[in-house]
């Protein structure tokens, strides 16, 4: 008697789990109970909202639908639509400010919120409900067929966002409403623009106009970032571009309608060589042949994260200029985002040009502060002083924590999640973003195939990623987010390339509760939204479907493990020269490597099907691997 019942919660929860999985969600809902029976969406739909908030949700999901089915539908107020968003009279607790419930009977599908946030995300959840083809931009004849469902969602973290990094290549306002739109779709509020660095100022500032008339700009350039041939004297800055006062406030509107909160990044003192180009008296040097970066080799790192800038980019931190400047940047800022945060940066700063100036070693000597390091504590308590006047909340990067800030500073803990852990025991809140679990620049996927930056980063290590670390209270963990880099982002299609999946494993990270997490279940529905995204035409990486090659060396042995993030792939190999397939060496325990020039070819296959790239590695390169 005792299986019995054990059985049958057993078979009951595996129910529960297969039926959540066909419904393809990402990120997984908080509770699903799948009913029998379904709605279809035909041509005598009306959707419906109960007070005038919902108009604009409710108008954005009839055109989605009429482009893809064609049906002409139209949104209405009142309370009996088929399709009804509904504001509640009486918020619900436990939605809070962006929760929201669906129902779908055969009957129609009711949407309820305390907020339009609530309803937008109801609305994507419905979306994702429906088949594919919604994702069409022709009209698609298919049934258009949701299953019956109660679902009641809401968000783990208040914080989930994507830091887009615009400098490094400008991208246009179009470019970034694209972005904001995909992310938007996957229940993330935040947009981190990240505006300013040492290759663009991107944001006008018109009481300072050569910040885009000379720092928006930089002499063309190609081949690989960071090894690229500096700027020649003479030579036309043509390359960039920025956005105007008017830009910004359109994307901040559109923004605002997807539930997003922009938050514009100024990132100072360091990463400024873009604006010493327009301005130079703001730096130590004030060389005025200080030019926007093209991507050229400026610095030299020596591996235990310490650095040397051989060009200058920091502001000068004991000259009044500079934060009378910074003033009338934050200004602006200020009155443009209505965001209650401006991010500042503070990240990477060299402080080698301070240590060599007049003017910041007396500043030392009147502050009484022994370590040039330590400036920077002053320097960022100033600019807090300024974001203060202008009623705004500071947050930066995990490196304003040197040389102390005020406990209201909020901290992006990206240098792993050490400066999160260390901020929050100081009180502080905190924004998780570690390399190692977020940063969207680093390669996915095998890097002989993708292309290569200095540390990589595969979904399944994003999806695992748990934000509030043992010890920490998790009323200070804010939420978190994943940062796109551009150095190696030169397009739109690429910076999505390097986003999803990933940023579906954060959404799911940031937004489901933590207990709904599993592997499997998740990877299927990413594959789902590959066939969505497929007909969106949004780019993706694939390289869930990439073997992945381990070696180790030990005692003169070469040994290679191959693996893979997903559980029902086939591998096969080579060590002959031969192009492997099906019909080659099926992998399925480590393999020693014979001496000799050996080359290890892989391929996966899945349902007796190619599916992964070829991977190539001559022995040299798994030595290499094996040595790290
Ligand atoms: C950073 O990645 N420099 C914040």
């Amino acid at each position: 008697m005792k299986f019995i019942p054990s059985l049958l919660f057993l078979l009951s929860i595996n129910m529960l789990h297969a039926q959540n999985s066909s419904l393809n969600l990402i990120p997984q809902p908080v509770e699903v109970k799948q009913n029998t029976g379904s709605f279809t969406l035909t041509k005598s739909v009306t959707v419906g909202f109960n007070t005038p908030e919902g108009l604009d949700i409710a108008q954005m999901l009839v055109q989605k639908i009429n482009v893809a089915t064609g049906f002409g539908i139209k949104a209405v107020q009142g309370k009996k639509a088929t399709i009804q968003l509904n504001i509640n009279a009486v918020p619900d607790q436990q939605l809070g400010k962006e929760g929201y419930t669906l129902a779908s009977t055969s009957k129609g599908v009711t949407i309820t919120a305390n907020q339009t946030a609530g309803l937008f995300y109801g609305m994507q959840t419905f979306l994702q409900l429906l088949p594919k083809e919604i994702e069409s931009k022709n009209i698609a004849k298919v049934k258009w067929v949701i299953p019956a469902v109660k679902i009641t969602d809401y968000p783990r973290f208040g914080w989930r966002g994507l830091m887009f990094d615009v400098s490094r290549h400008f991208f246009t306002k179009e470019d970034v409403k694209s972005y904001i739109d995909e992310i938007a779709r996957m229940k993330f509020n935040t947009f981190h623009w990240h505006l300013t660095d040492d290759e663009g100022w991107r944001i006008e500032i018109k009481s300072l106009p050569k910040l885009t008339e000379v720092g928006a700009w930089r002499v063309q350039r190609y081949g690989r970032f960071g090894d690229r041939d500096f700027p020649k004297p003479g030579e036309k800055a043509t390359d960039g571009g920025f956005y105007t006062q008017d830009d910004i406030r359109e994307v901040i509107k559109y923004a605002a309608e997807r539930n997003i909160t922009i938050v514009p990044e100024i990132d100072v003192p360091g990463h400024s060589m873009a604006a010493i180009a327009s301005y130079p008296e703001l730096s130590c040097k004030k060389d005025t042949s200080t030019r926007v970066s093209p991507g050229s080799p400026f610095s030299e790192w020596f591996g235990n994260g310490t650095f040397k800038m051989n060009i200058e980019n920091a502001l000068n931190p004991s000259d009044e200029n500079v934060y009378m400047f910074l003033d009338k940047v934050f200004t602006e800022v200020a009155a443009l985002f209505p965001g209650q945060y401006i991010h500042v940066g503070g990240d990477e700063c060299y402080k080698g040009y301070w240590a060599a100036d007049e003017g910041c070693q007396a500043l030392m000597k009147k502050l009484g502060i022994r370590h040039v390091e330590d400036l920077q504590g002053y320097f960022m308590n100033r600019v807090e002083a300024i974001l203060k006047a202008k009623g705004k909340k500071l947050i930066g990067w995990d490196e304003i924590l040197d040389g102390g800030i005020s406990p209201e500073a909020t901290v992006m803990s990206w240098r792993g999640i050490k400066g999160g852990i260390e901020a929050a025991r100081l009180g502080h809140d905190v924004v998780m973003t570690p390399t190692t679990f977020a940063y969207l620049d680093y390669t996915q996927g095998e890097r002989t195939v993708d292309p290569p930056i200095y540390a990589g980063l595969r979904l399944q290590k994003c999806y695992s990623f748990e934000p509030v670390p043992d010890g920490v209270e998790a009323k200070y963990i804010l939420g978190g987010q994943g940062n796109l880099w551009t150095e190696q982002v030169p397009t739109l299609r690429y910076a999505q390339y390097m986003t999803f999946p990933r940023a579906w494993a954060l959404s799911e990270v940031y937004w489901s509760p933590k207990e709904s997490k599993n592997w499997n279940n998740f990877t299927k529905r990413v594959e789902n939204q590959f066939e969505r995204s497929d007909i969106e035409e949004i780019n993706y990486s694939k390289a869930i479907y990439d073997a992945i090659v381990k070696a180790n060396l030990k005692d003169g042995k070469l040994k290679i493990t191959i693996e893979s993030e997903l559980p029902d792939l086939e591998i096969y190999y080579t060590i002959d020269d031969a192009m492997p397939d099906k019909f080659t060496t099926k992998y399925s325990q480590p393999v020693e490597l014979p001496h000799g020039p050996v080359t290890l070819r892989v391929i996966t296959y899945r349902d007796g099907k190619p599916i992964g790239h070829l991977i190539t590695l001559k022995r040299e390169e798994l030595e290499k691997r094996a040595g790290n």
